[in-house]
């Protein structure tokens, strides 16, 4: 009896919004031929990925940016609106209450979800714990322990078929875990089941993350409110994680951020390196040759320092996420009507996304050859990197909320690519045709939705 009329409660509520969403919200349908093709799917029969899709329209569009009325969403491509709303308009573009309530549940007030005073205060604790010089070396002596104890080890088993994908999650959540509260999952034991909470952690930003696919959050909160299907999953998830995480933490919020940015970006850089040079054997080439020159023919990687000579390492890194990026779009909302460089108007409460995987393949922005996996575009005449403009390649961000992890991304992603390529040959399973193109999982970071199967081969002398 109870049970009927809380039940009935909810469904009254749930009329009562619906009808307040139709009177505040005209818009939830559009007749425009974007909105048209988003409500019915139909761009899924030209283009296998939504990122497909808006790259598609944004290359198109005369500005760069674009408007999904439905989602009351405009997404841009633009360098100088992406300045605009990461650096001199900052404080009108906050991530905003919509991504901190779809968040809320998983990461609590962590710093990747919150705004203002929060923020800041989380944000200066991490940047003095990062900023540390003594910080590089730690990080670097986590990652080659990773490397040499479990990774190499692993790959060096035989010929071997093994997901490669999967294999770098495991590596990076391990090497996260010890990074931020010394401890060890011992994901990469490939003989233990995938730790509880890695799982977890799988499944609960899954699932946080289809939350925003849907057109209203009326659907999620509706189905969060009876406990059903994948919210019901969802809270569990994040129950178990929270179980876990206090056995180890007091103070949870801040670190599960950690682990989500640290752990799946990782990983998802990894992958789609790999994947490319799998199919450039003359870059692979090059780095080999440029650590022979280096470190030594044969000889190990010993120390951070070293890592600052690779040239050539560092631009192969910067490019391959110039086209497959961990984090192929990133949104804030407008706290205050607004108009972007290039003329786009913005009513309050508008989200705002800017979209690096789009920018990757524009032609104004890189040249002609933007779709080629080429190193060599970070490269000086004498070989020494030199960084772009950031708000041209907000691959970490950019401006004030930059991305915190950067350079302990860049040397586990440095330090695992050459620890591999020096020792095993890595072909993919079916190997690749020119115009072949990844299809990805919905979610909160860019996963392969068939993984990376890959033939791991040993190769003679090992340094
Ligand atoms: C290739 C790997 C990585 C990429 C591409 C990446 C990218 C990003 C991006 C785009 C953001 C902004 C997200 C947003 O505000 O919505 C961000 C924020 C952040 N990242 Fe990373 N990240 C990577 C690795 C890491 C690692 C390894 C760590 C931890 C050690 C980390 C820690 C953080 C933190 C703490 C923030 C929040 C900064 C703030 O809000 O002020 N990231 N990252």
């Amino acid at each position: 009896m109870e049970l009927q009329a809380s039940l009935f409660f909810l469904i009254l509520i749930f009329l009562l919004y619906l009808l307040f969403s139709l009177l505040i919200k005209p818009k939830l349908w559009c007749n425009c031929e974007i909105c048209s093709a988003y409500l019915t799917l139909s761009w899924s029969k030209q283009f296998k990925n939504l990122c497909d899709w808006y790259t598609h329209l944004l290359k198109n569009s005369p500005s760069k940016t674009i408007h999904i009325h439905v989602l009351r969403n405009t997404i841009t491509a633009n360098p100088e609106n992406i300045e605009y709303m990461l650096k001199t308009k900052f404080h009108n573009f906050p991530k905003g209450k919509p991504f901190s309530i779809i968040l809320g549940d998983f990461l609590g007030r962590g710093i990747f979800n919150v705004d203002g005073d929060s923020w800041k205060f989380q944000k200066n604790m991490a940047s003095m714990e990062l900023g540390k010089t003594s910080i590089c070396c730690y990080v670097f002596d986590i990652i080659n322990c990773e490397i040499k104890t479990r990774l190499v080890p692993l790959l060096s088993k035989q010929d071997q078929v093994l997901d490669l994908q999967d294999v770098f999650k495991r590596f990076s959540f391990d090497v996260i875990c010890w990074f931020s509260f010394g401890i060890d999952p011992s994901c990469l034991e490939l003989s233990l089941p995938m730790s509880k909470l890695a799982m977890a952690f799988d499944l609960a930003s899954k699932l946080s993350a289809e939350r925003a696919m849907n057109v209203s959050p009326l659907v999620w909160k509706i189905k969060r409110a009876l406990n059903l299907g994948s919210e019901k999953e969802l809270k569990r998830a994040i129950e178990r994680i929270n179980l876990l995480a206090k056995e180890v933490i007091s103070q949870r919020h801040i670190i599960i951020s950690f682990l989500l940015a640290g752990r799946d970006t990782v990983a998802s850089g990894l992958t789609s390196l790999f994947w490319l040079l799998s199919k450039h054997s003359n870059v692979v080439s090059a780095i080999k040759q440029e650590a022979d020159r280096i470190i030594g023919e044969n000889k190990e990687l010993t120390s951070f320092d070293q890592m600052k000579e690779l040239n050539y390492l560092q631009a192969t890194v910067y490019e391959s996420m110039r086209l497959y990026l961990p984090i192929q779009f990133d949104s804030k909302f407008c706290q205050n009507d607004d108009v972007l460089p290039d003329g786009s108007i913005l009513k309050k409460g508008t989200r705002v996304t800017y979209h690096p995987y789009a920018m990757g393949r524009i032609e104004e922005i890189w040249g002609e050859d933007c779709l080629e996996f080429k190193p060599e575009r970070w490269l000086k005449h004498d070989g020494i990197f030199f960084p772009q403009n950031p708000f041209k390649y907000p691959i970490f961000q950019a401006g004030f909320r930059v991305c915190l992890g950067k350079e302990m991304a860049l040397l586990e992603m440095k330090m695992v690519t050459l620890s591999l390529i020096r020792r095993f040959q890595i072909e993919l399973l079916t190997p690749p045709s020119p115009d072949q193109h990844p299809r990805f999982l919905p979610g909160l970071t860019a996963t392969f939705s068939d993984g990376l199967p890959v033939l791991v081969r040993n190769i003679q002398p090992q340094p």
